[in-house]
C-alpha cells in the first residue's frame, strides 16, 4: 500500500524520511486542549460530574451548525467538554446511536493547525478537513488515527 493512501501505516511500512521530516519538526502538540464526551443527556451529565467531582461549568454553548449542546469543564489548562446532540440528524447523535456514551474526540493544540496539516498528510496520513475550519477555540482540523477522532486546535 502507497504511504499516501495508507491511513494506519505500520511502523514497519513506515517511510524513513517521513518519520525523519517529522522529527525534524519536532513534537506538534503543544497541549492537550480538550477531551469531548459523548452523553444522552447533557444536565443528567452535568449533575454526575458536579456530584462526582465538583466539577464546575466554564460555560455551556449551542453550536447550531453541528446540532450538539456543549457544557465545558475547565481543568488546569485544558477542557472536558461534555456533548449532546440536539438533533437526531447530529454526527453526534449517530455516535450515541453506534455505540452509546463515551469519548468521542480528543483535541491538541497546536501552534499552526495549516501547518500541522501539512505535516500530518506528508506523512502519508488521510485527514477528514483539507483545510482547517473556523471553530469556538481557534481554526481546527480532524483526522482518525487508530480508532481515535483526533482534533488539531490552534491555540
Ligand atoms: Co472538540
Amino acid at each position: 500500500m502507497s504511504p499516501l493512501t495508507a491511513r494506519n501505516p505500520n511502523e514497519s511500512d513506515r517511510d524513513a524520511q517521513a518519520i525523519a521530516a517529522a522529527a525534524a519538526v519536532g513534537p506538534l502538540f503543544t497541549e492537550i486542549d480538550h477531551v469531548a464526551i459523548a452523553v444522552d443527556d447533557l444536565g443528567a451529565a452535568l449533575d454526575s460530574y458536579r456530584e462526582a467531582f465538583g466539577a464546575v461549568v466554564d460555560h455551556r454553548e449551542l453550536i447550531d451548525d453541528d446540532g450538539v449542546e456543549e457544557a465545558i469543564l475547565k481543568v488546569a489548562q485544558s477542557y472536558i467538554k461534555l456533548i449532546s446532540p440536539t438533533r437526531t440528524d447530529s454526527a453526534v447523535a449517530e455516535f450515541l446511536a453506534e455505540g452509546g456514551e463515551g469519548v468521542h474526540h480528543v483535541a491538541y493544540r497546536v501552534r499552526d493547525c495549516a501547518a500541522a496539516l501539512d505535516v500530518v498528510r506528508a506523512a502519508g496520513y488521510e485527514v477528514l478537513d483539507e483545510e482547517p475550519r473556523r471553530a469556538s477555540r481557534g481554526p481546527t482540523a480532524a483526522l482518525i488515527l487508530h480508532g481515535t477522532l483526533i482534533e488539531m486546535v490552534e491555540a
